[in-house]
């Protein structure tokens, strides 16, 4: 089966141009300017932007979480990120005591449902002598990524020491340390004396959790991975002052690099003041206004390196079933919270926003260029996660994961547009300009307009190599 892609502006990592694309069974064939399409299926793409698809590396499907469950799963959450424009995403697996082989199996069978394709991150929530001998076993199991938490005492976190041998344990092995960084001490602390003092309002998720304690803690980390000669990523930046630190730690020589999420680009504290306030809370928190710029400039500059989502929604109301193919779905969600926010389930919808909305921001705003766009959002993530070339690129043998993308399309988005399971939108009511028109997977159109015509079981599982540090 042959498809030829007619007339279209390609738009990679580092060029603008135009050329037609063939693709052939699952892969680019031929990139070259006036190509015929013989007995290829034409589809005219003039006027419009061919881009990589998508790559999501931050997701969490069907996480068990604060008593209920993330309200997406690897089919509603891949369908939902297929909308978007993101035919790739990278979900993280749950360290059980039964070890890694245990807990994989566990999350291959949640996304035997997936429908675009998929990787896993793992959590390095414990930490001793067999973990640490075990860990080079997860490459054979194509997993390539440690995620280590400096926060969430008792649960995920593991101390220092352990986040150091992971480190050595990674170097001597190709792999690669992500760190979600927050003063996990810190917090404990103040959450304890907030609730003491009868806080229970949404904005004490964010007042208990402050911004220093980010910082502080990615420069530990980047510290800890220039004394193991070690590459680390650092999730969901939040705060302007890790975006000094990156750029601090990076101009030195340590090979660290850095991820941010929409979310933290346009929200701040206040947002959780409001009556719905609970919609905004996810860990790390909201930040200010002026972390919301410094993290533009983070992007603007090239400090950082990638844009995920982590994607983890939950329902705002529960207790009120939304439609969703037809039927009547209710799952547990922030009202669990209403009287306390440490029980408000941390975590926001974003997998399907993540390029629309950064088009209209950033690329038509000036922020950043198109090519920057897909740099963070689909060649960089593949480049550090071991999928590049086949992921994250418009390149003759890449797999045809190609978005057809309108840059004129406008759109009143919200929830009522948006595919991701849950009952609200962050971007209630914002007007974009730009947004896929067309999405492939392998070839495959799975996005035709508003059209879905990708199926569960679709999306292959794609094990990881050795990645690149950008
Ligand atoms: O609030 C969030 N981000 N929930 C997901 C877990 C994490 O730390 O990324
Ligand atoms: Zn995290
Ligand atoms: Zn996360």
């Amino acid at each position: 089966m042959e498809l030829l892609i007619k007339n279209g502006t390609l738009v990679t990592a580092t060029a603008t141009f135009q050329a037609d694309v063939l693709i052939r069974d699952e892969k680019i064939a031929r990139i070259s300017p006036g190509l015929e399409p013989d007995s290829a299926q034409a589809i005219n793409a003039s006027g419009k932007l061919i881009l990589p698809g998508g790559v999501d590396p931050h997701v969490h499907l069907d996480l068990p979480m604060f008593g209920t469950v993330s309200s997406d799963d690897h089919y509603t959450g891949h369908k939902a990120a297929a909308f978007g424009g993101t035919t790739t995403v990278m979900d993280f697996v749950v360290l059980e005591d039964k070890g890694f082989q245990y807990s994989v199996d566990i999350w291959m069978k949640k996304a035997e449902k997936a429908a675009i394709d998929y990787s896993f991150h793992m959590n390095l929530t414990q930490f001793n002598d067999k973990i640490a001998r075990e860990i080079p076993s997860l490459m054979k199991m194509g997993i390539q990524t440690l995620k280590v938490f400096t926060a969430y005492n008792g649960r995920l976190r593991i101390d220092d020491g352990s986040i150091f041998k992971a480190m050595q344990i990674a170097r001597d092995n190709g792999m690669l340390v992500m760190a979600h960084c927050e003063n996990g001490d810190v917090i404990e602390t103040l959450t304890e004396q907030a609730l003491a003092a009868g806080h229970r309002t949404p904005e004490w998720h964010a007042l208990t959790r402050p911004a220093w304690g980010a910082v502080e803690s990615l420069l530990r980390v980047a510290g800890m991975a220039s004394a193991a000669d070690a590459p680390a990523y650092i999730v969901h930046m939040n705060v302007g002052g890790e975006v000094d630190m990156l750029k601090y730690a990076r101009e030195r020589g340590i090979k660290v690099m850095g991820e941010t999420c929409p979310q933290y680009l346009f929200f701040t504290f206040d947002d959780l003041r409001k009556p719905d306030g609970a919609k905004w809370i996810c860990s790390p928190p909201m930040r200010t206004k002026e972390d919301n710029a410094r993290l533009w400039e983070g992007l603007s500059e090239g400090v950082l390196q990638t844009i995920g989502t982590d994607h983890c929604p939950f329902f705002f109301d529960g207790t009120q079933p939304i439609v969703y193919e037809g039927s009547e779905v209710a799952i547990p969600g922030k009202e669990l919270g209403r009287d306390d926010f440490t029980k408000i389930p941390n975590g926001l919808p974003g997998i399907q926003d993540r390029m629309p909305v950064l088009w209209t921001t950033g690329v038509r705003a000036g922020k950043i260029t198109a090519n920057q766009f897909v740099a963070y959002m689909c060649t960089n993530p593949a480049k550090i996660f071991g999928l590049y070339p086949r992921k994250g690129a418009l390149l003759e043998g890449s797999d045809a994961d190609i978005v057809i993308w309108d840059p004129e399309k406008k759109v009143k988005y919200g929830v009522a547009m948006s595919r991701q399971r849950t009952d609200y939108n962050l971007y209630e009511g914002w007007e974009l300009t730009g947004y896929p028109e067309k999405v492939f997977l392998r070839g495959r159109l799975i996005v035709d307009g508003e059209e879905w015509k990708g199926k569960r079981g679709m999306g292959q599982f794609l094990r990881r190599g050795e990645g690149v540090v950008l």
